[in-house]
This record gives C-alpha cells, sequence and structure tokens, in this order.
C-alpha cells in the first residue's frame, strides 16, 4: 500500500501551469523536445555524446554493460574527475574565472579561480600521498562548508582515494561507523565550523569517535576557528597548512577506470544500519555533467548557488561535480539562513549576482514564514532559473518561490532524485517543459521510469503506486559498500531486474510525475534522510527504555518531524526531564538533525498478533487522524489509550 506522507491528495487538483517564455526558450542550452524521443530509441548513444564533450585519457570501449543488478559504463575509458572539474579548464579563458566563491558565515570571504583551485588540489593530493594515501585507500572527510572541503574531495579524486564525505551535524558515534565501515586510513577535519553565531566542535567529535576507529592513522586538521590549538594530538594530528606547505604545485592525476570507486556516501536505509552508496567515475561524472547542463540551463557567465551542504549527495552532485566540470562558477556559504539576520541568503545573491539558486522545500517554507521584508530587502534581479530538491514541494511554496524569489520570471525545476541515483532523474527541462507547481514534470531524457502496483503492474494515471526505473542510467549506484546481498535485496528484488526507489508516486493525464514521498520507513526531516530504525535504535540504548517506535508526522516547515512512541522500563516514571534527557541521547547517538520533536510514553505500543508494531496507527495517533484498520492489532485497547493520551497533550 502507497501511504503519502504529506496533503497530497491536494496536489493533483493544481491546475496552474507555466510553460517557458520565448525569451527563455530562445537562449537555452536544450529546447527542442525531439530530444525525449531520440534519447529513448538509442539511450546509450544519448549519454555516449555527452560522454564525448569530457577529456578521457583512453576512450571507452563499450557504453553499457548491463547484468542486472549490475551495470558498468564507458568500460574500458580511463579518466580522472578532477583532471575533468579543473585541468580541462586551464587552456582556456577558464583558467582565470572563478570556479569557486566561498562565503563563510562570520563574512570572511574567499575566491578561487580554476587556476588557484588547481594549485590547491595538487597540493593537498600531494600531501595526503606524502600521508601514505594511496589508490583505492578510503579517506573520511568531515568538514564544515569551508573550500577545504571541495578541495580535499577534488584531490581524493585525483590520486584514487575514494572519499567517504561526514556530514558535519553528525555525532563521534555516527563518524565511528561510517569510518569503520568504510575502514578509512586518514580523516580530515577543522577545529571547528560557524553556524549560528557559534562554533561547531567538529575536531571534539572526531578526537571522540577515534577511541573506537582503529583503522585511522592520521587526522588533518584545518585551521577554522583557532579556538581549539591544544587539542592537536602529537604523532597523529597534521594541521592541513602544516601538511601542504612545502608539496609540489603540481600533481599528475591518476588514469582511473571508469569503473573505479569515486566515492562512497553513506545514507539512511530501513535498518538502522546505514548505507554506503557507491559511486563510481565515468558514468557519475557523465550523468551529473549532463543534468548540470540541461537542467541547470548553466551558461559561461553564471553564477551559480546550490544551498545544500556538501555532506550530502546534492552537494556532491551539483555543488561539485556537476557544476566544475561544466566550468561554472559555483557559490559555497559557510552557515546558517539566519545569521546575522534572516535576509542573509537574499544579501548572497544580490553581493555575488547569483542567477542560478538551488534550494530545499524546507527553506522555501520557513522563508515563507518570516515574510517577504527580508526577500524584499536586496535587489533579486539577477536569478533567472530556481531549483528545489529533497522533498515533494507543496504549490504553495512553489508559486511563493517564484514570486517572491523569482520575480515571476524564473523557471523553477522542483528535481527528483536520491543518493543512490547521483543524479537527478525527474525534473522540467527549463526551455522545454511546461511547470505544474508540486509536480517534478518527467523523467530526464534516456530515463524509463514507470509506476507499478504490488503484483508488478504499472498503474494508469492518476492511481498512486511505487516510483521504479526500468533501465540503468550512469550515475547509478554500483553497489553497496561491502554488502552485495543488501545491495541485491534492497533495490533489485521486489521487481527483478528494475530498480526499486522506496517513493510512491502518481503520474498525471499529461505525463507529470507527483512524488508521494517515502514508502519505506525512511522519512524526510527537513530535506535530510533518516531512519526511523535509527532513531529507534537510539531510544532503546538508553538504559530507561524498555521500547521504541518512531513515526514521521507531517509538519508544515519541515516536511516531516520524527515523534516517538516510548514504554520505559517498569521502575521508570515518565517525566519531562526524562524527555529532554530522551531526545539528547538521540542527538548524541545520531546527531542535532535527528532530535525528536515530541517523545510521548506508552504503556504499550500497538503490536500486531505477530509482534510487529503498527506505526501506520501511530501516524494516525500523531497526526490527530481517524484509526485506520485496527482489526490485525492484539490488543486495540492499546492505541485507543495512546489517542486520548496525545490528544490531551496536544
Ligand atoms: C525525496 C536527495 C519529492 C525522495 C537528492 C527521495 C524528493 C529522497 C525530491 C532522497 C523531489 C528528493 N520531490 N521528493 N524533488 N527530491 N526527494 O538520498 O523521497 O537525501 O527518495 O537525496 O528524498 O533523499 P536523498
Amino acid at each position: 500500500m502507497v501511504e503519502s506522507t504529506g496533503n497530497i491528495e491536494s496536489l493533483l487538483q493544481e491546475d496552474r501551469v507555466f510553460p517557458p517564455t520565448e525569451q527563455f526558450k530562445s537562449q537555452a542550452n536544450i529546447s527542442d523536445p525531439k530530444i525525449y524521443e531520440e534519447a529513448l530509441k538509442d539511450p546509450e548513444a544519448f549519454w555516449a555524446k555527452f560522454a564525448e564533450e569530457l577529456d578521457w585519457f583512453k576512450k571507452w570501449d563499450k557504453v553499457l554493460e548491463w547484468d542486472p543488478p549490475y551495470a558498468k559504463w564507458f568500460t574500458g575509458g580511463k579518466i580522472n574527475v578532477s583532471y575533468n572539474c579543473i585541468d580541462r579548464h586551464l587552456s582556456s579563458a577558464r583558467r582565470n574565472k572563478a570556479a569557486l566563491i566561498w562565503e563563510g558565515e562570520p563574512g570572511d570571504r574567499q575566491v578561487y579561480t580554476y587556476w588557484d583551485l588547481y594549485r590547491e588540489v595538487c597540493r593537498f593530493a600531494n600531501g595526503l600521498k606524502s600521508l601514505g594515501v594511496e589508490k583505492g585507500d578510503r579517506v573520511t572527510i568531515y568538514l564544515p562548508m569551508i573550500p577545504e572541503l571541495p578541495i580535499a574531495m577534488l584531490a581524493c579524486a585525483r590520486i584514487g582515494a575514494p572519499h567517504s564525505v561526514v556530514f558535519g551535524g553528525f555525532s563521534a558515534e555516527s563518524i565511528r561507523d561510517r569510518v569503520n565501515d568504510s575502514q578509512s586510513k586518514i580523516i580530515i577535519t577543522a577545529d571547528g565550523g560557524y553556524r549560528r553565531g557559534g562554533i561547531i566542535e567538529l575536531k571534539q567529535n572526531v578526537d571522540e569517535s577515534l577511541d573506537g576507529s582503529p583503522s585511522i592513522e592520521k587526522v588533518v586538521v584545518v585551521r577554522r576557528t583557532g579556538h581549539a590549538d591544544d587539542r592537536m594530538v602529537e604523532g597523529r594530528d597534521v594541521w592541513w597548512h602544516d601538511l601542504v606547505a612545502d608539496q609540489p604545485l603540481t600533481c599528475e592525476p591518476e588514469p582511473m577506470d571508469s569503473e573505479d570507486m569515486l566515492y562512497l556516501l553513506y545514507t539512511s536505509g530501513t535498518t538502522g544500519k546505514p548505507k554506503g552508496i557507491v559511486h563510481t567515475t565515468g558514468g557519475y561524472l557523465v550523468g551529473t555533467y549532463a543534468t548540470t547542463k540541461w537542467i541547470f540551463d548553466l551558461k559561461e557567465e553564471d553564477v551559480y548557488w546550490c544551498t545544500a551542504d556538501i555532506g550530502w549527495v546534492t552537494g556532491h552532485s551539483y555543488i561539485v561535480y556537476g557544476p566544475l566540470a561544466n566550468g561554472a562558477t559555483t557559490v559555497m556559504y559557510e552557515g546558517s539562513p539566519d545569521y546575522p539576520d534572516r535576509d542573509r541568503f537574499w544579501a548572497i545573491i544580490a553581493k555575488y549576482g547569483i542567477t542560478i539558486l538551488y534550494t530545499a522545500p524546507t527553506a522555501i517554507r520557513t522563508f515563507m514564514r518570516w515574510g517577504e521584508e527580508y526577500p524584499q530587502r536586496h535587489n533579486l534581479s539577477s536569478l533567472r532559473l530556481l531549483g528545489t530538491v529533497g522533498e515533494p514541494i507543496n504549490p504553495e511554496a512553489w508559486v511563493w518561490y517564484w514570486q517572491n524569489i523569482g520575480g515571476g520570471n524564473c523557471p523553477v525545476v522542483d528535481t527528483w532524485w536520491q543518493t543512490e541515483t547521483g543524479m537527478i532523474l525527474i525534473s522540467p527541462l527549463p526551455g522545454i517543459t511546461t511547470l505544474k507547481p508540486g509536480s517534478a514534470t518527467r523523467p530526464f531524457p534516456g530515463i524509463e521510469a514507470e509506476i507499478l502496483d504490488d503484483a508488478g503492474n504499472p498503474v494508469g494515471p492518476g492511481a498512486g503506486g511505487y516510483l521504479t526505473i526500468k533501465k540503468p542510467w550512469p550515475a547509478m549506484l554500483r553497489n553497496l559498500y561491502g554488502d552485495p546481498d543488501r545491495y541485491k535485496e534492497h533495490y533489485w528484488s521486489r521487481y527483478p531486474g528494475i530498480y526499486f526507489t522506496a517513493d510512491g508516486a502518481k503520474v498525471d493525464e499529461d505525463g507529470n510525475y507527483w512524488l508521494l514521498g517515502r514508502v519505506d520507513d525512511v522519512i524526510n526531516v527537513s530535506a535530510h534522510r533518516i531512519s526511523t530504525m535509527e532513531v529507534e535504535s537510539a531510544l532503546v540504548d538508553n538504559p530507561k527504555v524498555a521500547e521504541a517506535a518512531c513515526i514521521g508526522k507531517s509538519h508544515e516547515i519541515k516536511g516531516q518531524a520524527i515523534v516517538g512512541f516510548v514504554t520505559l522500563k517498569d521502575n521508570v516514571v515518565g517525566t519531562d526531564e526524562i524527555i529532554a534527557e530522551l531526545k539528547q541521547h538521540v542527538v548524541t547517538k545520531i546527531g542535532a538533525m535527528a532530535r525528536p520533536d515530541d517523545i510521548y510514553f506508552a504503556a504499550e505500543l500497538p503490536k500486531t498478533r505477530s509482534g510487529k508494531i503498527m506505526r501506520r496507527l501511530l501516524r494516525d495517533v500523531a497526526e490527530g487522524r481517524a484509526l485506520g484498520d485496527t482489526t490485525t492489532l492484539a490488543d486495540p485497547a492499546v492505541v485507543e489509550a495512546l489517542k486520548e493520551q496525545y490528544g490531551e497533550e496536544e
């Protein structure tokens, strides 16, 4: 059964449409709708054309080898991602173009031209080599949004050492799990990062995590805040600036096989254990290059800003690899949108003359709540294209964004994709597609999506089902790190040979896709993917807790919020202090983004006769809905009791 996570039914009644303007169409990178047919007829030729635009040390023999569920793209080809993101641009005037414009939260800023980036990436790549990092070694990166983050990623790519970036909001325990799974030799961090006027203690978290991470040999530390110099551990910790000080300014890029691993990125799955998504080199670069070029309509003179954190896949593909492969100017901002005031984003847009803005619906809903006075303080007329990602966007937020940020003349591309897909798979092409607020519109050319029912039959227009992808695509995940069984089981077992997205969706009469949210136990909190199982294991880890069940409840700003239902051990009495303690326990175990909004104590959790917790009913309780089918409950009184208690506390 497909359950929607939000107020989705109303979406399908949306009838406002926004065809591309003549003016946008006439300048767009792609404006001929025939491309959809062409790509469908021969997807391999379609992708190969983009691959031709990149620089290969050796051209591929075959575009695709597909032995479900294993795909290999551009086999026999030799290529280096850092070479394509940097060196490729050095022989033209792009050499002196801003590759990266960075602004720190306190207001400091730095601009790196492509040549600057080349030098810094080479120096750091040599630094990594001097620490013994070799091709194939994994490197964990736990940094704030500072230039050293993309520099470190590109340096890893240059020498063929797969990186594993861990979002700076994760706890020491989460770092430890990821380091141990990837068996990284090196971890790169900073003394701290600025956020909302305070300092995030990154180095301290790394120090704590290292108790149980025997694979780590060296810790490279960027001095960002300068407040923790006494934390350096002799023999283990190295300052970034010392490491690069005497390094040569050039470093030969390693010719990588198309299918060599580029990076690992951990994401929440339906169990408590995060999955290491494996992305490889050639196909990933082709996929992110192509989608960036067409969906964001990227031009030489654009100033492109994706507000995501590089700790998530959006930052990997659409701050770093896609834009730089295109020779673009990509903007990075370290801090929070409300520091020092709620107009920070708009100030940045005006200051740098940003032309393309890519952000998340949860941010847009927050800006809506703050009000129009903040964007109105600044001249946003440089903008020409807007994008969203991470969760379904409600039409109200779409139209607000289009009107108040885009001034009513920027197309809004609502892009659907996942950590696993590596690249955007469903999105408008702004020079072709008629936009409908709330719909991600159509699969990208060359992508074949289908909505299936439980039995694997395609469902007709208007009916809900599971979103699947029928054919392989270049940037798709290749495996789960060290866990091929889980890879097969999770993505390829429900419909053999077809990729299961775990998202529900509908298609309307015009062929537009409407995303309905996750159909598994993954929830989407402020566009961050969190597994309810992970939060549950964090809760039961507390000695006072006997049992816990978590659900995602619709939330006006965040999309979904975490609600925990907890049964305490016999001798423990539930109090507000315990609620606070449990929330903090989740933060310590996972990170602040997983903090439950509410925790409720329950004498018992509603279970089926076979002992399965019925989260669906808990969702009904939390959202104040009439209870769904309760006939399979072992004891219907349990949920009635919960409902009463919940109603009182609301
Ligand atoms: C959701 C983020 C609706 C979806 C790139 C997916 C979306 C999950 C959209 C992946 C969108 C992402 N409309 N839902 N435009 N974009 N999602 O791995 O549920 O962090 O499965 O990748 O976010 O989240 P992830």
